[in-house]
């Protein structure tokens, strides 16, 4: 049995600034772009969880809330929110910070999904994970809801199996 770890033990912060050439034509930073950076956030927290290979398997979630205009500071803050046998979610919160005050703004949030695999590209166990503060428990409880619908969605599970994803609606 693996040793448990916290999603603290995966904090990965990234910031980095919008430049001209990350930018569509309203001067505001390239869903692209964005989507890059937090996939780079999220294999490195999930590196740090499972101490493996890893790769993304699914994008779960992306929300685009607020544009982020050329010139921002972006902070992307990636945790792995619950480990299950061999795969990992990783929560994504993204931020911007006001030049004069200083003050930090969420300004999207993603879920990803990561699996840890030998040299080989084959699946591999993972440690398991307790979540300590309310947000990490709140995240970790609705984890394996989002595991079942993405791989419904992926054709990997059938319906009727995803039992946490039907309770929700029966
Ligand atoms: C991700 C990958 C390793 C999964 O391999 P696989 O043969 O499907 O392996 P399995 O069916 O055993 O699944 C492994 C784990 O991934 C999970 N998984 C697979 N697809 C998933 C999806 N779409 N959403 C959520 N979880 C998924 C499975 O539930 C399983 O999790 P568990 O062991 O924690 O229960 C394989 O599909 C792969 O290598 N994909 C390419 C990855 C890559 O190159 N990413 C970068 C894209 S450019």
């Amino acid at each position: 049995m693996m040793d448990t770890r916290t999603p603290s033990q995966s904090l990965t912060v990234m910031t980095d600034l919008v430049l001209p050439s990350e930018t569509n034509p309203l001067n505001n930073l390239f869903g692209g772009e964005l989507l890059a950076r937090m996939d780079r956030a999220a294999s490195i927290a999930a590196r740090r969880h499972s101490r493996r290979i890893t790769v993304t398997a699914s994008v779960n979630h992306v929300a685009f809330n607020r544009s982020i205009p050329l010139g921002s500071v972006v902070t992307v803050e990636a945790k792995v929110s619950r480990a299950f046998k061999t795969s990992m979610e990783v929560y994504l919160d993204v931020w911007i910070e006001d030049r004069e005050s200083g003050l930090r703004d969420k300004a999207n949030e993603a879920i990803y999904t990561f699996v840890a695999v030998d040299e080989t590209g084959r699946p591999t166990d993972v440690p398991p994970i307790t979540p300590e503060s309310p947000v990490e428990i709140e995240r970790f409880n609705a984890a394996l809801r989002r595991k079942q619908l993405s791989l419904v969605l992926a054709g990997k599970m059938k319906p009727k199996d995803a039992t946490e994803l039907k309770a929700l609606f029966v």
